[in-house]
């Protein structure tokens, strides 16, 4: 059986693609799953996607995940500088945990370059637009097959 891939994504992110394109890029949030089915496809895991605006919506997501995926990709948008109820769910997780970020955090207003909510995932991946989620994917599949 295939390893299952939760990809969440937090508030706003909805609007990618129209959103400060600047910023995020003219992609859509879309036409990032379509991408990621079809490299989930060639690495023979399954994907969930989705998009929660509410912080409690996350919440409850991520501990889903711990029942019903192998993996968690997550870009919590503006909950990541911030959201004490979202760190605490990913602690609650042991499935392995890559954080993603579209836009440069590190280099963006002070507020953007504190990340809490990383520092419960396994690993970061922050500045290279939205190929950052196949980025983080590449990352979750060696973090769960680990040797194999
Ligand atoms: C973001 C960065 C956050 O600061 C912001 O609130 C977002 C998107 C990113 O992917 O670059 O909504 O998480």
């Amino acid at each position: 059986m295939h390893e299952t891939i939760w990809v969440l994504n937090g508030p706003n992110l909805n609007l990618l693609g129209e959103r400060e394109p600047d910023i995020y890029g003219r992609e859509t949030l879309k036409d990032v799953e379509n991408i990621l089915r079809e490299q989930a496809f060639q690495q023979e895991v399954s994907i969930s996607f989705f998009q929660k605006n509410g912080e409690g919506e996350l919440v409850t997501l991520i501990q889903e995940a711990r029942l019903k995926a192998h993996g968690l990709l997550i870009n919590p948008g503006a909950y990541s500088h911030y959201s004490l109820a979202v760190y605490d769910a990913l602690r609650a997780v042991s499935i392995p945990k890559v954080e993603v970020h579209i836009s440069k955090v590190l280099k963006r207003e002070q507020e953007r370059r504190h990340l809490l909510t990383a520092a419960a995932c396994d690993g970061l991946i922050a500045g290279f637009g939205t190929w950052g989620y196949s980025l983080g994917l590449n990352a979750l599949v060696k973090l769960i097959r680990g040797g194999k």
